[in-house]
């Protein structure tokens, strides 16, 4: 169970998954924080750290995740192990995933060779080139808290998305975040394989570690990436001075999804004169503020609209932790939502999103329109400061990812017939921005 002793064999999947979420999902302050909260407003038992470190609870380590100094290194996690177990899906959310408990290791690989260290066996829910591995991921990306509230829902988003689909459209979980490349899949000295796809197991979404931990440059720029490829925008003007932007994600589901009560993800808009003065802005929120003040407080921009899930408690009030949220007479579901939606078509009117209309005082010179995204909004490390439970430090940590490739730019000089879309950035090499920190070996990495 010790992904220690994958590490001889399979050093490149071991390094990968040291860096990712899965292997600091038990090492997270902020998890750690909002568990201890959690488990003292709400008793929530092992629910949170079932997902979190699922082996800890499996083997009897762990009750409630407040132990995790004392439980083993080893069980910490999402490991190898538990994925790699896995024989059966039990349901849609919640990790309802059966372990054979045995020995023997499944994975994609449909003519494995047989190594002294575990059994193999191919099994359809590793395989990403079939859809039902995407239950094997998404049992576990979707969250019905005791309160029955549909919290966190990126399975049931992908489910209702076209993604989902057999045919030309079909992509799954592992499609977008396993990549895959030429190369082995074992370093065994004792059996000699051929070289097969292998893939990544840096499982890049939004969030980063906070504290100290393997790799970061490497999962900095894989994020960087993968957000580099999350939506499109365009920027339509008109000679009145008014622009229209649209927005469109890419992802196979909802963006933000999963922890979208917790994320943050907004345009801004700037409009400069010829002297580069700015004429007129919005959505520009300096680090240390809140994103989207509410009506009728200063700060206040009308033009400002943040995608994330709204929750709401017992009586119908906003709450921001998640073992609140609860159906009312105002808000039946515990949230309100606004997402981009998924595709569920391959009409991309369908699924686009139009921001309100920015009117600038006068014609501008210039106009510039860029993404960004909070993974923790600040509000909710404030509020677990407050509480006690998260050290006042991590709030300094809070990052406002600014993605280069999600700019959308237009000057007077492109006119007003038409429509800009943003355009893909040459300052980002992906996926060799980060496979080559990884692998500097590799031929394509060689004239870097
Ligand atoms: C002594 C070396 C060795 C150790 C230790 C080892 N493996 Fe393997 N593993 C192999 C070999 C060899 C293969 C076959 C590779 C091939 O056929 O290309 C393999 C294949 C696999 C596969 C692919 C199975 C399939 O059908 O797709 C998985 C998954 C796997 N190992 C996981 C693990 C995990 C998890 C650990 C640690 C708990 C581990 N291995 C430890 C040598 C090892
Ligand atoms: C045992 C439950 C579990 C399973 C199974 C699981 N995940 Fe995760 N995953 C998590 C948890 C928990 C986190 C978040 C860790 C954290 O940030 O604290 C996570 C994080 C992620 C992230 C990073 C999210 C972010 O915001 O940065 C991605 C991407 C991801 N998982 C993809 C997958 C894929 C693809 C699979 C299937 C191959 C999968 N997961 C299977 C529990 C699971
Ligand atoms: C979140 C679940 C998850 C975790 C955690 C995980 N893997 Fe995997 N792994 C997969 C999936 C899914 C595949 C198969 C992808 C495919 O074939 O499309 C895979 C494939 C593999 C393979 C086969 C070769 C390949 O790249 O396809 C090996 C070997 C492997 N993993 C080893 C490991 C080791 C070692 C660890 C821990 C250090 C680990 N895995 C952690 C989900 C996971
Ligand atoms: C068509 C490609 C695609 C498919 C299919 C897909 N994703 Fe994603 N996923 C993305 C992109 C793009 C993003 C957004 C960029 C980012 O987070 O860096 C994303 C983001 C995420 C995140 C980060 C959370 C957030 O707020 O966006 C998680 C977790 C995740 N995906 C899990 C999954 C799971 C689980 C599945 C399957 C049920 C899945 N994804 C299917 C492309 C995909
Ligand atoms: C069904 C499995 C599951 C359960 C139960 C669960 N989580 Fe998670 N958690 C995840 C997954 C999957 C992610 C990654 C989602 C994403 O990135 O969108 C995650 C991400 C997180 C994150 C990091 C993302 C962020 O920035 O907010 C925190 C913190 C967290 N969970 C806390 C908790 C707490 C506290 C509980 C219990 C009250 C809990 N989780 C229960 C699966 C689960």
């Amino acid at each position: 169970m010790n992904p220690e002793t994958c590490r001889g064999c399979h050093p490149n999947h071991y390094r990968e998954w040291k860096s990712s979420m899965h292997a600091y999902a038990a090492e997270d302050p902020i998890f750690l924080a909002m568990n201890a909260r959690g488990q003292r407003e709400a008793k929530l038992g092992k629910f949170c750290i079932n997902c979190h470190a699922p082996m800890a609870v499996r083997e009897g380590a762990t009750t409630d995740g407040l132990n995790m100094a004392q439980v083993p290194q080893q069980l910490h996690g999402v490991t190898c192990y538990f994925c790699h177990n896995v024989t059966a899906v039990h349901g849609d959310n919640n990790n309802p995933l059966e372990l054979a408990d045995d020995t023997t290791m499944r994975g994609g690989i449909k003519d494995p060779k047989r190594s002294s260290a575990h059994g193999v066996g191919y099994s359809k829910l590793h395989d990403s080139g079939e859809l039902d591995s995407s239950q094997l991921c998404g049992s576990c990306h979707d969250i019905v808290t005791p309160s029955h509230v549909n919290l966190e829902r990126t399975f049931a988003e992908w489910r209702n998305s076209l993604y989902s689909h057999a045919g030309a459209a079909a992509v799954s979980c592992g499609n977008c975040h396993m990549e895959s490349r030429d190369g082995l899949a074992a370093y065994d000295a004792e059996v000699s394989v051929p070289t097969r796809k292998v893939h990544l197991h840096l499982f890049a979404g939004i969030d980063t570690a906070r504290t100290t931990f393997p790799d970061q440059d490497v999962q900095r720029a894989a994020v960087a990436c993968q957000l580099r490829a999350s939506v499109l925008l365009a920027l339509c003007p008109a000679p009145d001075g008014t622009f229209q932007v649209s927005i469109e994600t890419l992802a196979g589901h909802a963006f933000p999804s999963g922890a979208a009560q917790d994320r943050r993800l907004w345009l801004d808009f700037v409009a400069y004169d010829a002297s580069d003065k700015v004429l007129y802005q919005s959505g520009v929120v300096p680090a240390s503020e809140v994103v989207g003040k509410p009506l009728g407080t200063a700060g206040y921009d009308p033009n400002l609209k943040v995608f994330h899930d709204t929750l709401y408690d017992l009586r119908g009030n906003e709450t921001l932790m998640f073992w609140e949220a609860a159906s009312s007479a105002a808000h039946p579901d515990g949230y309100a939502s606004v997402l981009l939606p998924q595709a569920k078509t391959k009409v991309l009117s369908e699924h686009t999103v139009q921001l309100p209309t920015f009117s600038v005082p006068q014609l501008p010179a210039r106009v510039r329109v860029q993404m960004h995204v909070q993974p923790v909004a600040r509000e909710v490390l404030d509020s677990l400061v407050q509480s006690g439970d998260l050290d006042a430090s991590i709030v300094g940590k809070l990052e406002t990812l600014t993605p280069t490739g999600t700019i959308v730019e237009w000057q007077a000089s492109d006119g007003y017939s038409q429509c800009i879309s943003q355009a893909l950035p040459d300052d980002l090499d992906c996926p060799n921005d980060y496979l080559c920190k990884l692998y500097p070996e590799l031929t394509q990495c060689a004239q870097r």
